[in-house]
This record gives structure tokens, sequence and C-alpha cells, in this order.
């Protein structure tokens, strides 16, 4: 890993993963950051890094073939970290169509980049050979197995069966990187990532709305009766885990990521209100969104017995960082909720 291509690094996770590749790894000369910056993109994440002289930003979109290809022409990048997307499933309910563009045709715009400027023999479609050390490694989700009963975890061999058009869409990508791994001979890597939280996650997603909502006095919106169950891994195991992959990862293979952490919904926001000191009266029931997933659990028994990889965080004290992260970044937060954030909260919640 030496010239990387992160795509959505003003994101949550793509920041923590730049600033965790910036501190751990001397190994990484450059490092160029392409994101369009959608309402979930925020430059503030890597202020404190924008000067260092390895990592350039880049606003494109990864859809744009053309600007796509002449990012690859300037840098040679020997390793690609896929994060861009459209992540949040309220969103793709109402809107899907972005969702297929950006996270499926999006994904062959960027392999298709990466096996030109790759591979040795580009005229000869027979040709399997790449340049040595080439990586490219796709963020992909626990989602796209589908929802689980009261018992069972996710294997790499369970059966993709996604359920909202966000998990159909990262499916759908998933079978796109798979499937130029077979044809191709692309040295490619799929990781699939249990519910993430940690700094600078959007505040639609759980936690950070919980706390800001509780921060506020607001009530607290949990959808239907909250006993929909996740596996809580915090971003910076995610991060080291994307690594393990890329140093050591088989190519063509998947690894599932998880924490063996599973926690209801409504188990995350009653720990949020204890930590601020705040009432359960806050606390409201919403109708539940169609075809909400019951259950994720991954089983994480592959990327922990072969690459070694474990996570290091305990909830605890994760989600005491997390929290402390978001109080003492309470302006973060505000800058981050514009007014178009507050139409499609209304939308959401209708409050
Ligand atoms: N958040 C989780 O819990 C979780 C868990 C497992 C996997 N993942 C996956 O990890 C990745 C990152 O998730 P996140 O939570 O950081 O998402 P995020 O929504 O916080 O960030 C997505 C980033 O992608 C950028 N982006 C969107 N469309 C783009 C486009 N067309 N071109 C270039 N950039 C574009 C956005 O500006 C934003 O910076 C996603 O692929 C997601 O599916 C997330």
């Amino acid at each position: 890993m030496k010239t990387v291509l992160v795509t959505g690094g003003a994101g949550f996770i793509g920041s923590n993963f730049i600033h965790y590749v910036l501190q751990t790894r001397d190994d990484v000369q450059k490092l160029v950051n392409l994101d369009l910056l959608t309402y979930a993109g925020n430059l503030e994440n890597l202020a404190d890094i924008e000067n260092d002289p390895r990592y350039t930003f880049v606003q494109g979109d990864i859809r744009d073939r053309t600007a796509v290809k002449a990012i690859f022409d300037r840098c040679d990048f020997d390793t690609v970290v896929h994060f861009a997307a459209e992540s949040h499933v309220d969103r793709s309910i109402e809107e899907p169509e972005v969702f297929l563009t950006t996270n499926v045709v999006g994904t062959q715009t960027l392999l298709d980049a990466a096996r030109d400027h790759w591979k040795l023999a580009p005229e000869d479609k027979y040709s399997r050979a790449y340049k040595p050390g080439v990586r490219y490694l796709q963020v992909s989700t626990d989602e796209v197995y589908g929802a689980l009963g009261k018992t069972g975890l996710f294997t790499e061999t369970t059966p993709v069966s996604p359920n909202s058009p966000y998990s159909a869409s990262k499916a759908g990508a998933d079978m796109v990187v798979r499937a130029y791994g077979v044809t191709y001979g692309m040295p490619v890597n799929i990781t699939r990532c249990s519910n993430n939280y940690g700094p600078c996650q959007f505040p639609e997603k759980l936690i950070p709305l919980m706390i800001h909502n509780a921060l506020d006095d607001k009530v607290l919106p949990v959808y239907g009766d909250g006993m929909q169950v996740r596996d809580w891994l915090h971003v910076k195991d995610h991060c080291a885990a994307i690594c393990a992959v890329l140093d050591r990862g088989e190519p063509g293979e998947i690894y599932n990521v998880g924490g063996n952490n599973e926690r209801s919904n409504l188990e995350i926001v009653r720990l949020v209100l204890r930590a601020l000191d705040k009432p359960e009266s806050l606390i409201t029931h919403v109708k539940d969104r169609p075809g909400h997933d019951r259950r994720y659990a991954i089983n994480n028994e592959k990327i922990t017995t072969t690459l070694g990889w474990q996570p290091v965080y305990t909830f605890d004290q994760g989600i005491a960082e997390t929290i402390r992260w978001y109080l003492d970044n309470r302006s973060w937060v505000e800058h981050v909720i514009s007014g178009e954030y507050q139409n499609y909260y209304k939308k959401m919640y209708g409050t």
C-alpha cells in the first residue's frame, strides 16, 4: 500500500479511515480522497490533516468516467478502497434511483479504471496479469445478507438476500466486484461489516441522532418496538480490519467484519439516555419503516482466524468515547444540521 485512492473519504467511515492510515502507516506515500461531497460528505472531518503532504482531496463523482480516468492517469495508484456510497436505508426508500447509480454504476466505473490501469496487457482479453501488489477493496455491509431470525449468524457463504433498496444496491455492487475478479482476474476483496459507531457520523444515523436529540431534550424517535438487533463495531476496528485485508487478504475473498456485540436499538437508546442523564420519557415509538430487517449478526471467524484481526474496543469503552466526542464537538453537529437535513428530518419523522 503506497499510493492509495480512497473514495467517499469525507464521510463517516472514510474520514476515520484516512486518519487511521495517515497515523499508522509509514508505507503510504500518497493518499487521494475522491468525494463528491453530497449531504453526507463533510470536509470538516479532515480539517486537521488537510495540509499533510501525503494527502490530497479531489471533489468528483465516482460515476464520472472521464474524471475517474483522469485521476488514475495522474496518480499511479496501487490500492483502491471504495467507501463512496449513498448509505442511509431510510433515504433509499424515498429515492432508490441515486442508490443504484452511485452504488452500482459508480462501483463499475472505478473497477473499469482500476482494471485499465493495472492490467499488464490491456488489449489481450485473456490476460490475467496485473501490476504487482495492486488491490481493489470494496467496502460492503452485512445488510446484503438480509435479515436473521432470533438465532444464527451471517457467514461469508450465507446467500445474499437484500431487503431494502440500499442493501440491494450494495449487493449489486458486490456482484459486479465478484464478476470483475472472476472474469478479468482482478485482485479484488469485499469486506462486509456490521453497524459502525464512532466520531463524525452524520446525525441521521441511530447513535448520533439520539445523542443530538437527547442533548436538546427533543423526542427520540424509535422505529416500531425498537427490538431490531444490530452488531455494533467501533469505526476504528473496522478501519483496522480493512488494513488487515489489504495486507494479508487472499485476492477474490470476502471477509465478514463484526464485533460479536449484538444490541437492540432500544437498548442503545436507553444507554445514550443514561449516559446523558436524560429521562426515558423522551423515547417516542414511531411507525416502523417498510422492510425493516429484524436482526443482523456476523460470524467473524474467517477474518479473525485467517488474518489475525480482532476488535480492540469494548462496547463500553467505545460508546463512552463516542458520546464524549459528540459532547465535545457540538459545533460539528450544528454545522452538519443544515436546512436540507431539517427538511429531510421532517419528511421522515413528521415533526
Ligand atoms: N455506516 C455503517 O455502519 C456501515 C457499515 C458497513 C458498511 N458501510 C459502508 O461503508 C461505506 C461508507 O459508509 P459511511 O457510513 O461512511 O457513509 P457516509 O454516508 O457517511 O459517507 C459516504 C461518502 O460518500 C460520498 N459520496 C456519495 N456519493 C458519491 C459519489 N457519487 N461520488 C463520490 N463520492 C460520493 C459522500 O459525499 C460521503 O462523503 C459505504 O459504502 C457503506 O455502505 C457502512
